[in-house]
């Protein structure tokens, strides 16, 4: 098999980012003798569907392919709500059936568990809905570009497009230079929208420039809208290249006119050449400079850019799942590794006798103990700690007590084994794992199983509808 081959497939299956899983049926067009004994990914399709596909990627034991045409649709597809679903890479799925949405992410939990962790007999919890299918996030970030991503109709219009070198949206998957220009996105509220388009109209009218990846010139970076679930606060930070504080004042006094319910209005100024929604050093125009939400009764502040749990309603189901998985009797110590601004330790902090929350970012220790304040927490202390290096020393220098229970969030990329070698040396009864990459998860908890700990219970919290992504918890107790 080579790329560019035309095969007939039916998709059996659903993988690893939602890629659908493909039998051969018939070679349309290709050189291979045998190519049954491929396994073939396809991109955007479902169980059920039938297609044909033009071969992209080959490796040795599977092959990446395109959908040219579709013989037959799923009868577990849905009609997408969103006009730029396909163009967008926000919400891969949603035109798959939320309830299949979630019988496959529970599928594929099982699966990674069993066949990258080598992981059996636990118990197997089933995922928890989200109850908001759309408008669940409480953070969304947008970013300027120069080249706006035209649409099929624009191009065969064959007319002179004019306004091709301004957008503000989404990046296209995978083409890091071009934005589609969203003026309606169904992942925030109806605000978040009004916000998005005035802010494209003030800055677009006044011709401002947009900063360029290549010659690292231009004005206007991102735009990030944060808007808390259970208060009225929102949030809106512009970071850009440099300061224009003129521009910036008749900005904000335009937007607060135009919107009144925005409460804050940031200016994070970026000087780095990287790509990223986060300023050097910030200046507050509006408002405090901060919002607020609640998870449970705890009432956290977040800033421009502290980390915080995108879906807040979701966030408490994780952590209460946390916190039954833990069956605390109101004596325990505890470690919670990856401790972020203190979210769960203040959560879960009425019942436990004592916690220390390790983390390497000094604005999430800064803002953690803004949160202890503000909740009265006195059995919380959080430990600017890096966890790409042994935490034990620290520990002991601090002559912090064994922990009976340990919590662990990590990021994406995992434990490091230095991290899962400590959890084995320290002991702790009991291990709760929360992770938003069942793979390297299950990764790690196989090194943990092999250091004398026992998988008892997972379960999923779908904290991200119509994406692939997947929130996972799982608990284990030593042997
Ligand atoms: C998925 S977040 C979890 C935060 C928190 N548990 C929550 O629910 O909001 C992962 C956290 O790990 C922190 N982190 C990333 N790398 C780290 C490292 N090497 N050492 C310590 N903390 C790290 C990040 O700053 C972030 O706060």
């Amino acid at each position: 098999m080579k790329k560019g081959d035309l095969l007939e497939l039916e998709i059996t299956g659903y993988a690893f980012e939602g890629k659908g899983v493909a039998k051969i049926i018939k070679e349309v067009h290709s050189q291979e003798e045998d190519p049954k004994k491929f396994v073939v990914f396809v991109n955007g399709t479902y169980p059920g569907d039938k297609v044909i596909a033009q071969i992209g990627k080959v490796r040795k034991s599977y092959a990446e392919a395109r959908v040219k045409e579709f013989l037959y649709k799923s009868e577990l597809r849905t009609e997408p709500k969103c006009n730029y679903f396909g163009t967008c890479g926000g919400c891969q799925q949603q035109d798959l059936l939320y309830d299949y949405q979630l019988k496959f992410k529970e599928e594929q939990v099982k699966d990674i568990f069993e066949r990258i962790g080598g992981l059996k007999n636990f118990v197997y919890l089933p995922i928890q809905r989200c109850n908001k299918e759309y408008y669940y996030r409480n953070k969304l970030e947008f970013s300027f570009e120069r080249k706006r991503w035209l649409t099929e109709s624009e191009i065969a219009s064959m007319q002179e497009i004019k306004d091709k070198d301004f957008a503000l949206g989404f990046h296209i998957p995978g083409l890091y230079d071009k934005v589609i220009d969203i003026d309606e996105c169904f992942l925030q509220s109806e605000l978040s929208n009004r916000i998005l388009n005035f802010t494209r109209f003030f800055f677009k009218s006044r011709s401002i420039s947009i900063y360029s990846t290549q010659n690292h010139e231009g004005f206007l970076r991102n735009l990030v809208i944060r808007q808390s679930e259970k208060t009225n606060d929102l949030m809106i930070n512009l970071v850009t290249s440099e300061e224009n504080e003129r521009l910036f004042i008749e900005f904000t006094e335009a937007l607060v006119y135009q919107i009144p319910e925005v409460t804050t209005v940031i200016n994070n100024v970026n000087l780095k050449k990287a790509q990223v929604a986060v300023g050097d050093y910030e200046k507050v125009y509006f408002g405090p400079g901060y919002i607020h939400d609640y998870i449970g009764k705890r009432k956290f502040r977040i800033s421009a850019n502290s980390f915080f749990q995108t879906n807040t309603s979701q966030a408490e189901k994780l952590y209460n799942t946390a916190q039954e998985f833990a069956q605390f009797m109101g004596e325990e110590i505890v470690y919670d590794l990856y401790s972020g601004a203190g979210t769960i330790p203040i959560f879960i902090s009425e019942n436990v006798k004592q916690i220390y929350g390790f983390e390497s970012v000094e604005p999430a220790i800064a803002d953690a103990r803004v949160n202890i304040e503000i909740n009265n927490v006195k059995n919380f202390t959080p430990i600017l700690a890096d966890l790409n290096k042994s935490f034990l020393p620290v520990a002991e220098k601090l002559l912090l007590p064994k922990p009976d229970v340990l919590i662990a969030d990590p990021p994406r990329s995992g434990m490091n084994p230095k991290t899962a070698s400590d959890i084995i040396n320290l002991k702790p009864e009991k291990v709760v794992y929360i992770s938003c990459n069942p793979a390297t998860q299950a990764r790690d908890i196989k090194l943990l199983v092999d250091g004398g700990y026992q998988l008892l219970k997972v379960c999923p919290v779908d904290m991200f509808p119509h994406t692939y992504h997947i929130e996972n918890v799982a608990l284990l107790r030593i042997k």
